[in-house]
C-alpha cells in the first residue's frame, strides 16, 4: 500500500500542569523532573521520542518550568569542570541528554486551562504535520519503545493513533475511554471517546494513556471547543470531534507502563529501574533480599 502520511519529526510535551499531588516536592521544581533512579521523567520521555526518530521536542511550559529548560541546555560551567578533571563516562552522560541532532523549543501556555489548550500552545510550531503528544507522568516501559510503536501503526493504519490500555472499570473515571470495532489484533477504530466517564457511563475497558499520535486538524477542533470536563479545554473533546472526518485508532501497545503521576506508581517504576540500573541493580536487590522484600 501506497503511504501518504507525512513522516512524525515533531513532539509536544505539555508540562505546565500544577502537580499538587506531588506537594512539597514540586512547590519549586515540576513533576516532569522529578528522579526515577538518577534520570528525570522528562528525560525518559524523551529519549523514548528520540528512540522514534523525532527530531524536534517542543515544551509546553508554565510557571517554575525552568529547570526543564535548564536539563536540556548545553551545562558549560560543569562540561569545562569535568573535562578538566578528566571524567569522561560522566561527560558523556552530561552530552547525551540532548544528542546534537534534536532541538528543544519552548512555548508558554499562559494560564492552566486544560490539556487541549496546552496542545493548541505548540500550533505555531507544529503547522501542518502530524506530530506526537507524550505526558510524561505515564512512564511507559516498552521494547520497541511505546512511540515507535504507534508510529509504525500510525504509518500502516494512516490514521491518529492514541495508545489505549485495559483498565479496572472502577478506575474509568481518572481516563479518555475510547470506543469501537477491533480492526486487527489491538487496533480498534473510533467511533467515541469521553473524558473521565463514571464506571457506568463508561463505552468500554480501554482507556487512554499518555501517548498520541495526531493528525494537525486537531488543532481546529480544540479551537473549537467549549470548556468539558474539570471546565478544561480537554484534548478528548477534541479528538471525539476529529473522528467525525477522518480515522482515529486506538493501540493496545506492548510495554508496562508506570502512572508516575501518582505516589504508588512512581514508587513502582523507582523500583523496577534501581533493580535493572548497572550500577546499583545488583546492590539492591541484595537489600532487598535481606530486608525480605525481594
Ligand atoms: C489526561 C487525559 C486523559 C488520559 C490521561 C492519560 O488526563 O485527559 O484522557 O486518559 O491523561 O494519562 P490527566 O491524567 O492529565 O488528568
Amino acid at each position: 500500500m501506497a503511504t501518504t502520511t507525512k513522516a512524525v519529526t515533531k513532539a509536544v510535551f505539555p508540562v505546565a500542569g500544577l502537580g499538587t499531588r506531588f506537594l512539597p516536592a514540586t512547590k519549586a521544581s515540576p513533576k516532569e523532573m522529578l528522579n526515577v533512579v538518577d534520570k528525570p521523567l522528562i528525560q525518559y520521555a524523551v529519549e523514548e521520542a528520540i528512540a522514534a526518530g523525532i527530531t524536534q521536542m517542543i515544551f509546553v511550559t508554565g510557571r517554575s518550568k525552568r529547570a526543564i529548560e535548564d536539563h536540556f541546555d548545553k551545562a558549560y560551567e560543569l562540561e569545562a569542570e569535568l573535562e578538566a578533571k578528566n571524567k569522561h563516562a560522566l561527560l558523556e552522560i552530561l552530552r547525551s541528554v540532548k544528542p546534537s541532532h534534536v532541538d528543544c523549543v519552548y512555548v508558554r501556555q499562559p494560564e492552566a486551562l486544560g490539556l487541549g489548550h496546552a496542545v493548541l500552545c505548540a500550533e505555531k510550531l507544529v503547522r501542518d504535520e502530524p506530530f506526537a503528544i507524550i505526558l510524561a507522568d505515564d512512564l511507559l516501559d516498552g521494547q520497541p519503545p511505546v512511540l515507535k510503536q504507534m508510529l509504525d501503526v500510525h504509518e500502516r493504519e494512516q490514521g491518529s493513533v492514541l495508545a489505549v490500555e485495559k483498565i479496572d472499570p472502577a478506575r474509568s473515571s481518572s481516563y479518555g475511554i475510547i470506543s469501537g470495532a477491533e480492526v486487527s489484533k489491538g487496533i480498534y477504530r473510533l467511533d467515541g471517546i469521553v473524558e473521565k466517564p463514571q464506571p457506568q457511563d463508561a463505552p468500554s475497558d480501554l482507556a487512554v494513556v499518555g501517548r498520541y499520535v495526531l493528525s494537525s486538524n486537531i488543532f481546529d477542533h480544540i479551537r473549537n471547543l467549549k470548556p468539558g470536563a474539570g471546565g478544561e479545554i480537554q484534548l478528548t473533546d477534541a479528538i471525539a470531534s476529529l473522528l467525525k472526518e477522518e480515522p482515529v485508532f486506538g493501540y493496545e501497545y506492548e510495554g508496562v507502563r508506570y502512572d508516575c503521576g501518582s505516589k504508588l506508581g512512581y514508587l513502582k517504576a523507582s523500583v523496577e529501574f534501581a533493580l535493572r540500573h548497572p550500577e546499583v541493580g545488583a546492590g539492591f536487590a541484595q537489600y532487598l533480599k535481606d530486608r525480605h522484600l525481594g
